[in-house]
């Protein structure tokens, strides 16, 4: 059953830990919203949430009567459960306990009318992702890779995943592309050259693009002041306003053309 009033649910995931998916999340939802759509970001993220910490925010949000308010900053509505359980203590979850809770974020949190609701995934296994396919429509996935062969090895790994749970494939971003040498302003190719086009083009599926490895989104990231919070025309937050144009794009194809899912086997 579709979440009332969310019109586009956007999955972000990847094989391989830390390449960027919660970076690439709150970037693209923030540069959604500076497009002018109402955006929510959900951490799925239960093991490690991030968001808070990006997103400068770590209160908790207002819950009466089994309905929870979403805090919200920049103007994007968040749900973590970094708010329910902040500091160092890990979480441990047994998968109905983890089903529930993703479930609970969907339905029991008042996103209220949404352009978007962008979902920062775990690293590795497809249990959340296998929840969020069993708990309503999604729209699309990301997956998020560098161009190291040990990245992309696993990016296959996870676009198979989430044709497995039937969520249609938006595309893959290649992250951490290349550095822009401050002197010279030479490229370096830091994990290798053009494997993210490589493998989309092989598995048939859609190229969203690069994003440069660069300090200051690292540092708009640690700061909570992620760099799409900038006024329009800076430099460092141009490529995700790129890439959110793009899964636009994206998303209304999929939901007037309806999924198209490849299986690789
Ligand atoms: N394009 C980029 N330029 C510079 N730093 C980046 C870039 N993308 C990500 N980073 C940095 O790399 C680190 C890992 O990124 P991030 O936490 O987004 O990865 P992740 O895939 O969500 O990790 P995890 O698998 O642990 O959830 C962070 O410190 C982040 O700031
Ligand atoms: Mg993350």
């Amino acid at each position: 059953m579709p979440i009332a009033g969310v019109r586009n649910i956007v999955a972000v995931g990847s094989g391989k830990g830390g390449v960027g998916k919660t970076t690439v999340s709150v970037n693209l939802a923030l540069a959604l919203k500076s497009l002018g759509r109402r955006v929510g970001l959900l951490d799925a993220d239960v093991y490690g949430p991030n968001i808070p910490l990006m997103m400068g925010i770590n209160r908790p949000p207002r819950a009466s009567n089994d309905r929870i308010e979403p805090v919200e900053n920049y103007g994007v509505k968040l749900m973590s459960m970094g708010f329910l359980n902040p500091g160092d203590k890990p979480l441990v979850w047994r998968g109905p306990m983890l089903h529930s809770a993703i479930q609970q974020f969907l339905r029991n949190v008042d996103w209220g009318e949404l352009d978007y609701l962008i979902i920062d995934l775990p690293p590795g296994t497809g249990d959340v992702a296998l929840s969020l396919a069993q708990s309503c429509p999604i729209t699309g996935a990301i997956v998020v890779t560098t161009p190291s062969d040990v990245s992309l090895e696993d990016a296959r790994k996870a676009v198979n995943m989430f044709a497995q749970v039937r969520i249609p494939m938006l595309g893959l971003i290649e992250n951490m592309s290349y550095l822009i040498a401050p002197k010279s302003g030479e490229r370096i190719d830091v994990f290798g050259q053009g494997g993210g086009k490589r493998t989309a083009d092989q598995m048939n599926i859609a190229f969203l693009g690069e994003l440069a490895l660069d300090p200051e989104v690292r540092i708009g990231g640690d700061t909570g002041k992620p760099v799409t919070t900038r006024p329009s025309g800076d430099e460092h937050a141009a490529p995700f306003r790129s890439l959110a144009e793009k899964v636009e794009e994206r998303c209304r194809q999929e939901q007037t053309t309806g999924p198209s899912i490849v299986v690789e086997d």
